[in-house]
C-alpha cells in the first residue's frame, strides 16, 4: 500500500507548464505592493480562492498548529483576518502574538510567506467585519475579532522548471 501510494504521489503533476517570470531586482521596495501585484495576477490566472491562506500559531509549549483563513484586507495595519477570540487560534494569539501566514497560488507556482506579530483591531472594525460576512443575519458576535499581522519578514517564492526557484526575502531592515 505504502509503496503504491508513494508511486501515486510521485506521478502527480506539479506546476503548470507556463510559469511567470520574476526578477527580484525589479521588485518594489514595499512588500505589500508586490503582494498586491502577485495577488492580482493570481486572480487573473483563475486561482481558486487566492485569498485563502494558512495561519500558524503556537501554544504555551511552543507546539504549532495551523489552519486556513480568508484574507480580509491589507493596509497599514497589515494582513487582516478575522476569527473567534474563543477559538484555539484566538486563545493562542492572546497568549503569544507571533504567527505566520502562507499563501500558495498553484497556477503561478508562487508561495508568499509572511511572519510577524498579530494585533487585535478595534471592536468597531471587528463588528463591521462580522456584519459584512456572507449570510450575516444582523445578530452580534462578541467573540468575533479582526486581527492584523504586522510582518517582520516575508518571502516571495517563484517556482521555475529548471528548479532554480527564486526566493525574494524582505527582512526587518527592509520593512521600516
Ligand atoms: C478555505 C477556508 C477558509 C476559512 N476561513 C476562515 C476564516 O476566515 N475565519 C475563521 O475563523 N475560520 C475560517 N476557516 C475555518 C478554520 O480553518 C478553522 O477550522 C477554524 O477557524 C477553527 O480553527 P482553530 O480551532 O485552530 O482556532 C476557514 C477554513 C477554510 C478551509
Amino acid at each position: 500500500m505504502s509503496e503504491s501510494f508513494r508511486q501515486y504521489l510521485r506521478a502527480l503533476p506539479d506546476f503548470p507548464e507556463e510559469l511567470p517570470d520574476f526578477d527580484p531586482s525589479t521588485a518594489p521596495a514595499d512588500p505589500a505592493e508586490l503582494f498586491r501585484q502577485w495577488f492580482g495576477q493570481a486572480v487573473q490566472a483563475g486561482v481558486p480562492q487566492p485569498n485563502a491562506f494558512s495561519l500558524a500559531t503556537v501554544d504555551g509549549l511552543g507546539r504549532p498548529s495551523s489552519r486556513m483563513l480568508i484574507l480580509k484586507d491589507l493596509d497599514d495595519d497589515g494582513w487582516q483576518f478575522a476569527s473567534s477570540r474563543a477559538s484555539r487560534k484566538g486563545r493562542e494569539l492572546a497568549a503569544n502574538p507571533h504567527a505566520a501566514l502562507n499563501f500558495y497560488w498553484q497556477q503561478h507556482g508562487r508561495q508568499v510567506r509572511v511572519a510577524g506579530t498579530v494585533v487585535e483591531l478595534s471592536a468597531e472594525a471587528s463588528a463591521a467585519d462580522w456584519h459584512a460576512r456572507p449570510g450575516a443575519d444582523g445578530s452580534e458576535n462578541p467573540h468575533w475579532q479582526l486581527y492584523a499581522l504586522r510582518p517582520r519578514e516575508l518571502e516571495f517564492w517563484q517556482a521555475r522548471h529548471d528548479r532554480r526557484h527564486i526566493r525574494h526575502h524582505y527582512g526587518p531592515a527592509g520593512l521600516g
